[in-house]
């Protein structure tokens, strides 16, 4: 298909490090207009901003975002319509874990990781959707595919968004929706170790470029990318 993406507006949260760090850099490669959220780390979010206006990118806008409060959401809509009008790519990333083991872990770790990667990420994709006019594609984990170490709490929140896509891919046929699943990927999240994130980066621009096909509601195993 290979989407031209030049002056197209693409929303990517958790853009201040990691892999939505480097979706960034992708898609401002490509020219595309941007709209970044960071939550904690502002200065990091202006440097990636500054790097993606070096690329190309004819507009970048940076955005703080909590999502696991609703005013947040609420002001990052307003925010984004009043300069953009409309996006055509969202790139749900944003996440959080909490490494210890399910009965280590209180109830406001329960809490707080299903408010950010489940609640929030439904919330946004509310408010976002209809102004979306392409596709949407949602950062999840291959711990949804395939059994791993990683800690339940954190799985059950990315299974559930994991069948939240598959389910909107139905109801909603005319716009597309792709999970991506990263492995363990080098950034922050997993203590620099693992698969570059340019490498998922990369990935998803190619499926939102279209040149990675899938079904509607599909899944990509980053696993299947290790060698390339
Ligand atoms: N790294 C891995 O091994 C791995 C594996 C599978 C899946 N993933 C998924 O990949 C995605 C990106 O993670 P990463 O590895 O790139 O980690 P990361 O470097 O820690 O980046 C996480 C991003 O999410 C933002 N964020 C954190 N809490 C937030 C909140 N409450 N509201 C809004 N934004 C928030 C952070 O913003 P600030 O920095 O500004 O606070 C940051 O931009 C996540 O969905 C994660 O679950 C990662």
């Amino acid at each position: 298909m290979g989407i031209d993406f030049a002056g197209k507006t693409v929303l990517v949260t958790g853009a201040s490090s990691g892999i939505g760090r480097e979706i960034a850099l992708r898609f401002a490669v490509a020219r595309s207009c941007l709209a970044l959220t960071y939550f904690e780390h502002k200065a990091e979010a202006e440097e990636v901003a500054e790097l993606c206006r070096g690329l190309g990118a004819p507009e970048v806008l940076i955005a703080s975002l909590q999502l696991a409060d609703d005013d947040s959401l609420r002001t990052l809509v307003e925010t984004v319509v009043d300069r953009f009008g409309a996006i055509d790519i969202l790139v749900n990333n944003a996440g959080v874990i909490v490494w210890r083991p399910f009965l280590a872990q209180d109830f406001g770790d329960i809490e707080s990781q299903l408010r950010v990667n489940l609640e929030g990420v439904m919330k946004l994709m509310w408010a976002f959707l209809p102004m979306v006019s392409d596709a949407v594609i949602t950062i999840g984990s291959t711990a949804t595919l395939h059994q791993s170490r990683t800690p339940p709490t954190y799985c059950a929140t990315k299974w559930g968004l994991r069948g939240f896509v598959k389910a909107l891919a139905v109801e909603r046929p005319g716009k597309r929706f792709v999970s991506v699943h990263p492995t363990v990927t080098a950034t922050r999240m997993n203590d620099q170790q693992g698969m570059p994130p340019e490498r998922v980066a990369d990935v998803v621009f190619r499926v939102a470029a279209g040149d990675i096909e899938v079904e509607p509601g599909g899944d990509v195993d980053m696993r299947d990318y290790a060698d390339a």
